[in-house]
């Protein structure tokens, strides 16, 4: 489910390239997990630390690379970067849902399987948002800089 970092992800700026190959690398410490049967309480506060990975690791690297479209004074660095807060608000609506059933376990409710469930959502989400904003978003501002 989690994916790897592919070759054609690749944008041929340092920086950029070596923050999208950590989330790739993010994404990935997640498989262990999705491969488990039965979650014990542990791998429940492991899935909360890789979910706030995702999420921060996507704070931190818009960031980063929001400054460099304004540097290189990059047209539609205004569009970009509502894909960017589109992205900050469905994942911060997927980690308020996400506390909400941490909180019903935490109480004593097994619902381990709806916590599974809704990881493997979220992962899926995150994997496949950052596939499609790479290669058809990021490689648009990657190839204006490279014009210049
Ligand atoms: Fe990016
Ligand atoms: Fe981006």
């Amino acid at each position: 489910l989690a994916t790897k970092w592919q070759d054609k992800f690749q944008l041929n700026i340092k920086e950029i390239d070596a923050q999208h190959r950590r989330f790739f690398e993010i994404l990935e410490s997640t498989d262990s997990m999705l491969e488990k049967t039965e979650l014990n309480e542990q791998d429940v506060f492991q899935i909360m630390r890789l979910l706030m990975d995702l999420r921060n690791y996507g704070f931190f690297h818009f960031h980063t690379e929001e400054k460099l479209m304004v540097k290189a004074g990059y047209p539609e660095f205004l569009s970009h970067m509502d894909l960017h807060d589109d992205y900050m608000s469905a994942m911060n609506k997927h980690r308020l849902n996400f506390v909400g059933l941490f909180h019903t376990f935490k109480e004593g409710t097994d619902n381990r399987d709806e916590i599974f469930a809704y990881y493997k959502d979220f992962v899926a989400f995150a994997s496949e948002w950052y596939q499609n904003h790479i290669s058809n978003e990021d490689a648009k501002y990657a190839y204006f800089i490279k014009q210049k």
